[in-house]
């Protein structure tokens, strides 16, 4: 199938990419960059281009001609949307008629669109249906549910089939170690909390190579890197200590060549913000349901499945169906990384909701979705070997 997917070179969209790739699809991947990897893009082609720009869109759907689009684009930093929700407008519904509109005019029949578990807002009962009461608690949550909306009119009016996948907390990392999470700007939790483990191990070895180089007049090998790798892990830009992660796909539109991925784990953290541990939940704080990115995945695969086989639209959660709280997310982080990782609690944060957890049962019986990594030890697992990559002797 001939797909064109908004938003590949971020971190669902690429590993939905590789994923679609390996199956034969033929893609195209529009990006502006503003968050993703041109690198990450590891199947079919790449267009650098905003999805505000109906000229570029024209140029694209003119020349590629999809029969699927997967909308992944957008601007998808909940706490920001509330102090300054008008961009959060502007990239998640302006954008979205503009390339509707680009769509339609295309004669494209499926979507696959990526919805949030956000639409619900304070849910009324856990776990959560596709047909519970949508009141979002925040202005990113009110444009995915408008999202929904426009959708369902282009189906009334222009027979534009759509899926709506509402994703619960995406998290995990490709398991071949191919792609990374890697934002400026990171307020995901396992990342953050990796990130704080990774900083200060890499602080503690740093320091013992300094005790090794005092005692020894002779500079041991290796040592520069280290004392490069302190300085580093306490900037708080987006520099890194890391050593690059390699990954191979392809370059432009010409097909595979290998090359660098730039990025690795950056902006290095000494501890880990709890907002809120007076929420109704066991242990005060918030409890949200992870799903691995690659289970993600797979469920937008099956999506264009059901949208090919039965040609009407539909509205999934994509979750696992069980929930952990914030603090049961750092004791296993601790317990997959062998780290101690200090916390701290700190005030609620606006428009959190206190529990987020998916019935699954939806997309189980009608798309056949089944989890392949639903524990929450695997999840961080496969996030680990990406950011607590250069410590030495651990896993
Ligand atoms: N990560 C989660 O837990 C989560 C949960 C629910 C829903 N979602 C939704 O899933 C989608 C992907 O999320 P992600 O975590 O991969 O985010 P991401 O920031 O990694 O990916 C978004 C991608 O869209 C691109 N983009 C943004 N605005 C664009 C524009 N105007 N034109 C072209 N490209 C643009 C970015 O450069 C980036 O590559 C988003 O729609 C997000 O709202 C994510």
């Amino acid at each position: 199938m001939k797909i064109l997917v908004t938003g590949g070179a971020g971190y669902i969209g690429s590993h939905t990419i590789k994923k679609l790739g390996r199956k034969g699809h033929e893609l195209l991947t529009i990006d502006n960059l503003s968050t993703g990897h041109r690198e990450a893009v590891l199947f079919g082609g790449f267009k650098k281009g905003d999805i505000r720009d109906p000229v570029f869109l024209k140029r694209v759907f003119s020349a590629f001609r999809p029969q699927a689009l997967i909308h992944f684009a957008a601007s998808a930093i909940v706490p920001e949307s509330v102090t300054n929700p008008l961009p959060y407008w502007e990239n998640n519904i302006s954008a979205m008629v503009t390339l509707l509109r680009a769509a339609v005019e295309h004669r494209v029949k499926m979507a696959v669109f990526s919805s949030s578990a956000a639409v619900y807002g304070e849910p009324e009962k856990v776990p959560i249906t596709e047909d519970h009461p949508q009141h979002p608690a925040n202005p990113y949550g009110m444009t995915k549910l408008v999202g929904e909306g426009i959708l369902a009119d282009c189906d009334l009016a222009h027979g534009l089939k759509s899926v709506c996948l509402r994703y619960f907390n995406a998290s995990g990392l490709d398991p071949d170690g191919e792609l990374v999470e890697d934002r400026e700007v990171e307020t995901h939790l396992i990342p953050l909390v990796l990130k704080v483990a990774a900083s200060h191990e890499r602080s503690r070895m740093a320091a013992k190579a300094r005790e090794q180089s005092r005692l020894r007049p002779v500079k041991p090998a290796g040592c520069p890197a280290l004392l490069r790798a302190t300085s580093d892990s306490q900037s708080s830009g987006a520099g890194s200590s890391l050593r690059p992660v390699r990954a191979y796909g392809p370059e432009g539109e010409q097909g595979a060549k290998a090359r660098p991925l730039r990025h690795a784990p950056s902006a290095m953290r000494s501890v880990v913000h709890i907002f809120g541990n007076d929420y109704p939940t066991p242990d005060g704080t918030c409890v949200r349901d992870y799903i691995h990115v690659n289970d993600l995945a797979q469920a937008h695969i099956l999506a264009l499945e059901w949208l090919s086989r039965e040609k009407r639209s539909g509205a999934f959660n994509v979750g696992n169906g069980r929930g952990y709280s914030v603090r049961q997310v750092v004791e296993t982080a601790r317990q997959v990384t062998g780290l101690p990782i200090p916390s701290q609690d700190v005030p609620r944060r606006p428009g959190d909701p206190a529990e987020l957890v998916a019935s699954s049962v939806k997309i189980r019986k009608v798309l056949g979705w089944k989890p392949e990594f639903p524990e929450l030890e695997k999840i961080i697992a496969s996030s680990w070997a990406y950011f607590g990559r250069g410590i030495e002797g651990r896993k």
